[in-house]
Order: C-alpha cells, then structure tokens, then sequence
C-alpha cells in the first residue's frame, strides 16, 4: 500500500544522513508529483514526525556566538560560508516536510501540499548542490561546526501553522533573499563559478517558497476574516527573537507577496526608510 503524504514527510524527518535524507526527500516529492500528474492525490493522512528531526552526528551543533568566524575573502572563508549555506539548506529541507507532516489535521486545498513538497525538493536540490561545491574544494558537509538552534522556530510554532508561516518563510527565508545577492558578489570575485551557478539557483527558487509563505497565511487569514497585517506583526513578535534586520531586498520580497508595511514595522526603529 502506498504511504501518505505526512508519512512520507516522517520517513524524511527521520533520516539522519544529508545525501540519504535529501535523496529520500526528492523521491518522495517525485512519487507526490507524478500521481498529480496521472490525476491522482495520495492520501494527505496525519502523522506523529519527531518533535526534532534527525540529524547526522557531524556537524557538531554549536551555540553562534561559539561558531568560529573567517574572513570571506579567503578560501577558508569561503569554505565556512558554504558549509553554512549547506546547513540552512538542510534544515529547510526538515522545515518544509515538517510543515506537511506536523499540521496534517488542518484542512488545505491541495495546493498547499503541491506547494511545500516543491519547495522540500528544491532544497534537497539546494543541500546537493551546495554539498557538491564543498567536495570540489576538498571539504564536505560535516567537516566543521553548524549553528545549534536553527530548529527553534519550528519547535516555538509545532502548535500554531499562522506562527510557522509567519517566521518560516516569510521572516526566515525571506532573509534569505536579502543575503544572498552579497554571497553571490563573493564568490562572483573568487572566480567560484559552480558556487556562484548554485547560489544562483538558490536565490530564484527562494522567492518561491516565500511567496509560498505569503499565499497561505494570507488564506488562513482570510479563513478567519483577519487582518494580515497585524496578525504577521503580532506572531513575529511573539515567535521571533529579536528585531528584522534591514537592508531589504525590496524587490523580491515584493515579488514574493511581502509589502514593505510587514516588515518595515519590526525592524529595531520601526520606521520605514525613505
Ligand atoms: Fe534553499
Ligand atoms: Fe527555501
């Protein structure tokens, strides 16, 4: 009998290693994809996923602020920022099926499962691609200390899916985009051409997911007659530790369904700049 859909997104939670867990992310996302296509939907079910997903035992998790720093600008540096680009990237893979697995009970049309087990199969794509740059400079994902604490925002929303939606995607990954235009200029300057290729695939399909992001909770918002808006302002706040941090990537967060009013508002003067 085949699995549901939640799971599927267990199986995936539940897989330690990186390459094993991202292939096992991507044939699950092609199994959810081609019975859409044959006009089929494979049973959403509910599932009980781990309250933490399984991780491999190398890296070693680390407070940030005990994370080793290196200059950008060296290969060693470069080395480092890779390996935390891998790191997110494998998280996000987690992030995403746990979205599917953790809030099956809720209803949603199809086409949010259609949208998050893209969004887990572009990261498991992401995690590959990443991994590959890393072996081609003779390091792997593993071979030195990653950010402890980047499942707490899933584990502060495991109960609340506007929370998840509001610091997932549209806080966390929008952040993203804001980032990604520098590290790219870094690797740009380093003549790093597969780095930059794989930063360059990532930074197109991250708008994707956080519009994801802002399509869904701008649905339940509507479901429950809410004002967006607020709602965002209120579960930032309370989920979120700390403030947004500017400059903006005005552009595609506005691409993505993000106003400059959602943001703006939770950076650590709260004004919008001119
Ligand atoms: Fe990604
Ligand atoms: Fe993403």
């Amino acid at each position: 009998m085949t699995k549901t859909l939640t799971e599927m997104a267990t199986e995936v939670l539940t897989c330690g290693d990186g390459r094993a867990k991202t292939e096992l992310s991507r044939k699950h996302a092609k199994t959810w994809f081609d019975a859409r296509k044959a006009g089929e939907v494979i049973p959403v079910g509910t599932a009980n996923p781990p309250l933490q997903p399984a991780r491999p035992e190398k890296p070693e998790l680390l407070d940030p602020r005990d994370v080793p720093r290196r200059r950008p600008g060296s290969l060693q540096g470069r080395i480092a920022l890779l390996h935390a680009v891998a790191h997110i990237e494998l998280n996000a893979v987690d992030l995403h099926w746990d979205i599917i697995a953790r809030f099956g009970h809720v209803p949603f049309p199809i086409g949010f499962y259609d949208d998050w087990v893209k969004s887990a199969d572009e990261e498991s794509k992401h995690f590959n691609l990443i991994c590959d740059c890393l072996e081609r400079l003779g390091s792997h994902y593993g071979a030195m200390p990653a950010h402890a604490g980047m499942w707490r925002a899933a584990e502060d929303t495991a109960e609340d899916i506007m929370g998840r939606l509001a610091v997932v995607p549209m806080v966390l990954e929008a952040r993203g985009l804001d980032v990604t235009p520098g590290m790219i200029e870094i690797f740009r300057k380093a003549k790093d051409d597969d780095a930059v290729a794989a930063l360059e695939v990532i930074y197109g399909e991250e708008v994707g997911h956080v519009a994801f992001g802002s399509k869904w909770f701008h649905f339940l918002c509507g479901r429950e007659n809410l004002d967006p808006k607020d709602v965002f302002h209120e579960l930032v706040r309370k989920y979120f530790h700390g403030a947004l941090k500017p400059p903006f990537n005005e552009e595609k967060r506005a691409e993505a369904g993000i106003p400059p009013d959602f943001y703006w508002p939770l950076t650590e003067t709260g004004a919008v700049a001119d």
